[in-house]
């Protein structure tokens, strides 16, 4: 085989060698007894399936303070920022920024990553070139791009037929943003809509759904009801779900059994949620982070995104899903081992369940060689500390080598 890299440790805790070869893992066992062109010792380093981005805006990132800083950090002035700034895009603006994101998300073990696309804009700019990226950058990190109207499926005349055309041009899934339509009931009419579409065209759904602290905002169950109404289930994710940390009790525990029937995914943005939500608020002031604690005790698929890196919504982020996953820890008040160690799972194998890659996913003997190394001996110290990534294979291949910080006292 071509690689055997030795003395791993993995999230379960077990040591193993593991062998790779012609893009497969080809072999996982304890003290492996087998050759290979190029052996590397990790001495019990975390080795890691890749750390899985599910959702974030490519078109956007690396656009802060572009034309003008979001002074109020509300959702709504990032909108208004961002439709003057979407005037400008050229297609070469666009796959510059989202391919220097990519490469900023991989040197930090990100392999695999959801981003929407805008496509409230006629010419579709947004979409066509993260679509291009998508095909460019395959063979090292995998992309699925959602058509998100970001101005609201029926804010504008045209707006329906960009979805469609952006589905035509081959858009992964069918993108959505209810709570901001006009109406309630444009916001209703266009989660059917979004299923209706993501049916006729075979596509996945993933809806911006009740980012918002309203709790009257309660587009949720629209989405969940018509999840078990087509039977797309776990096709179907839902991001953000913001409004239901501020559902009355009695009706987020209903809600909760729709949704276990549901079988959808939902996505949890931390950093953006505990910044954009409670700007309304005086004292006491909203987390406005959805319920990630309780959404997984009830057995439901959660992920965790970034959402925005240096956008008009959010001027920080760098790329990190430690990052991530460190903050939903902290707002989410998931401290108990157990807890963290479903956070890991959060920027990892949930989010690979939520973007249906299925075999294509994983480290385990026959699945693509896509795994990283931690300067970390557990997922747990790995968040503890935001542990470098220190090698990414990516088919097979070393992608990206960092060395952590070396510390000397005098
Ligand atoms: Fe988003």
């Amino acid at each position: 085989m071509e690689l055997i890299l030795r003395d791993c440790r993995l999230p379960s805790g077990e040591a193993v060698d593991i062998g790779l070869d012609q893009g497969i893992i080809c072999a996982l066992a304890p003290q492996l007894v087998a050759s290979a062109h190029q052996e590397l010792n990790l001495g019990g380093k975390l080795v890691s399936a890749p750390f899985v981005e599910s959702h974030i805006h490519l078109d956007s990132a690396l656009t802060a303070g572009q034309p003008r800083w979001n002074q109020s950090g509300t959702l709504f002035e990032g909108i208004e920022i961002w439709r003057d700034r979407k005037q400008s895009l050229t297609l070469d603006d666009v796959k510059e920024r989202a391919i220097a994101t990519l490469k900023l998300q991989a040197q930090q073990g990100v392999l695999f990553v959801r981003s929407h696309a805008d496509v409230s804009e006629p010419n579709l700019v947004a979409l066509q070139a993260l679509l291009e990226v998508r095909d460019a950058v395959r063979d090292w990190i995998t992309v699925q791009v959602v058509a998100f109207p970001q101005d609201g499926l029926y804010g504008s005349p045209g707006n329906l037929e960009l979805m469609e055309k952006a589905l035509n041009l081959g858009a992964d899934a069918v993108g959505g943003i209810p709570h901001y339509e006009m109406t309630r009931e444009d916001g209703v009419q266009s989660v059917h809509h979004i299923f209706e579409l993501a049916q006729r065209y075979d596509r996945l759904i993933d809806i911006h759904c009740d980012e918002i602290d309203d709790d009257q905002s309660r587009f949720l169950e629209v989405v969940a009801a018509n999840a078990v109404r087509s039977g797309l289930g776990a096709r179907v994710t839902a991001s953000h779900t913001t409004a239901f940390a501020s559902y009355n009790n009695a009706y987020a525990f209903k809600l909760m059994g729709l949704l276990g029937r549901s079988n959808i995914n939902f996505i949890a943005n931390p950093l953006i949620n505990i910044t954009l939500q409670g700007r309304t608020d005086t004292y006491p002031k909203r987390r406005g982070v959805t319920r990630v604690k309780e959404l997984w005790q009830q057995g439901l698929n959660v992920s965790l995104g970034h959402d925005c890196v240096q956008d008009p919504w959010y001027s920080l982020g760098d790329g990190s899903m430690l990052g991530v996953a460190a903050m939903a820890i902290h707002v989410c008040q998931m401290t108990g081992q157990d807890e963290i160690a479903a956070c890991y799972d959060m920027i990892t194998a949930n989010g690979a369940k939520t973007l249906a890659l299925g075999d294509a996913y994983g480290l385990e003997v026959g699945k693509p060689a896509n795994l990283i190394v931690l300067d970390a001996t557990s997922p747990y110290d790995a968040l503890r500390r935001t542990a470098t990534v220190t090698h990414v294979f990516s088919r097979g291949k070393l992608l990206v080598e960092t060395r952590p910080a070396a510390v000397r006292w005098a």
